[in-house]
């Protein structure tokens, strides 16, 4: 089994197997996973006994809610294993006290979301973050400040 399945199946377990607890089950999924996968979303609906109509339904709406406190300028570090042993963390931790955010928040002006991703596909430059579609490898935590800054500026 998936550690998302296993993640819907202790949510349900958590919030009780009905209708109603869809949006909770929902939300717990996106708290830990930062979004909500289709393989999630059919394993809500399977453990809920929904149509996948239905969780999608649902799950768009919410969707929608959660993509508009999103800051303008989206920053996705890579947090899978290569770029993890590539020193991932201190890249995150240089971001989020130049932000004063944590992984998963906004900036208050709205202007930067951080978040993490899983591999990127740039293993071989690690570590790695993408900004909004833009890839910035071979990272150190002065060189994503100093790119961040350039943002600032001018985004
Ligand atoms: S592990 Fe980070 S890009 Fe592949």
């Amino acid at each position: 089994m998936s550690n998302t399945e296993l993640l819907v199946k202790e949510l349900v377990k958590q919030h009780g197997k009905t209708r109603n607890s869809l949006m909770a089950v929902l939300q717990g999924v996106v708290q830990e996973e930062r979004f909500l996968s289709e393989d999630a979303m059919i394993a809500v609906a399977r453990e809920l006994d929904l149509a996948a109509a239905d969780v999608y339904g649902t799950a768009s709406f919410y969707t929608f809610l959660d993509t508009v406190p999103r800051g303008k300028n989206i920053i996705r570090v890579c947090k899978t294993i290569t770029c993890h042993m590539k020193g991932k963390d201190e890249v995150l931790l240089a971001l989020e006290n130049m932000l004063k955010i944590k992984v998963g928040e906004t900036t208050h002006d709205k202007r930067f979301t951080l978040l993490t991703a899983n591999c990127l596909g740039w293993c071989h430059k690690g570590p790695v973050m993408l900004v909004n579609d833009e890839i910035y490898p071979e990272l150190t935590p002065q060189k994503a400040i100093e790119i961040i800054e350039e943002y600032a500026k001018h985004h």
